[in-house]
């Protein structure tokens, strides 16, 4: 019965994030970053607090030599912009900040943040289909339908289990092909009749998979 508990427990803390963005990460960039990373800053990447996740996960760098390349990649520490800029590969520019590297034991929580990004819970389309409106779910699936709008989004997404249609209004603006695989964070609405998901966050970076 005791090891039961204790390997319950070890995939419990398995299963779900370990670092905790508002008390673990954002701590982190108050007292390295935001004297530089404002509103004001001119990459655009302001990290004070309610405004630096948007700006990080999954959102394209502005470096001229950075190719777009996301400033934080779900998932993928090698990926990522702000990880080689903390950790001085040289790959992006130079360190971050620039009066050298913060420490050890904090460059190591913000890796795990990073990685653990990659594991968020994404439930099927069936499952989202049976949830309230209003509800806040992310799944993953493959563009089926053009674009059914000019200056909105709106087409269908199909995983092994239903469809759904996305629907987007106004900018940002995403281009989709048929074919492509895109992952949704967002919340179940229903208009007209018609059951669709309204993504909280919009570009094209963050919809590929
Ligand atoms: C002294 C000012 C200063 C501090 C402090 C600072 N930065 Fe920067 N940061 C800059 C400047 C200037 C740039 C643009 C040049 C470059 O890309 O290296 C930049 C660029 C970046 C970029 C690339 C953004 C993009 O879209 O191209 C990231 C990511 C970044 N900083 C993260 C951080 C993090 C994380 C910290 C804290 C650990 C930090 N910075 C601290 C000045 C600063």
């Amino acid at each position: 019965m005791k090891n039961l508990i204790i390997i319950s427990v070890f995939l419990l803390s398995g299963l779900f994030a370990q670092v905790d963005y508002d008390t673990q990460i954002q701590p982190i960039w108050n007292s390295s970053c935001t004297i530089c990373h404002t509103s004001n800053d001119t990459t655009g990447l302001n990290l004070t607090t309610g405004n630096s996740y948007n700006l990080l996960v999954d959102v394209a760098s502005t470096g001229a030599s950075y190719g777009g390349a996301l400033r934080v990649a779900s998932g993928d520490t090698n990926s990522s912009v702000i990880w080689h800029k903390m950790n001085n590969s040289g790959t992006y520019g130079g360190v971050m900040p620039p009066s050298g590297m913060i420490s050890a034991s904090n460059r190591a929580l913000v890796s795990t943040w990073i990685t653990e990004l990659g594991s968020a819970d994404y439930i099927t389309i069936a499952d989202a289909r049976n949830l309230a409106v209003g509800t806040n779910v992310t799944i993953r699936g493959i563009v089926t339908t053009p674009n059914f709008q000019t200056s909105h989004n709106e087409f269908g997404l199909q995983d092994a289990t239903a469809g759904i249609i996305v629907f987007h209004y106004g900018a940002p603006f995403v281009t989709t092909t048929v074919g492509d695989s895109i992952e949704i964070t967002g919340d179940l609405d229903e208009y007209n009749g018609k059951f669709e998901i309204v993504p909280r966050k919009f570009s094209t970076p963050a919809l590929k998979m």
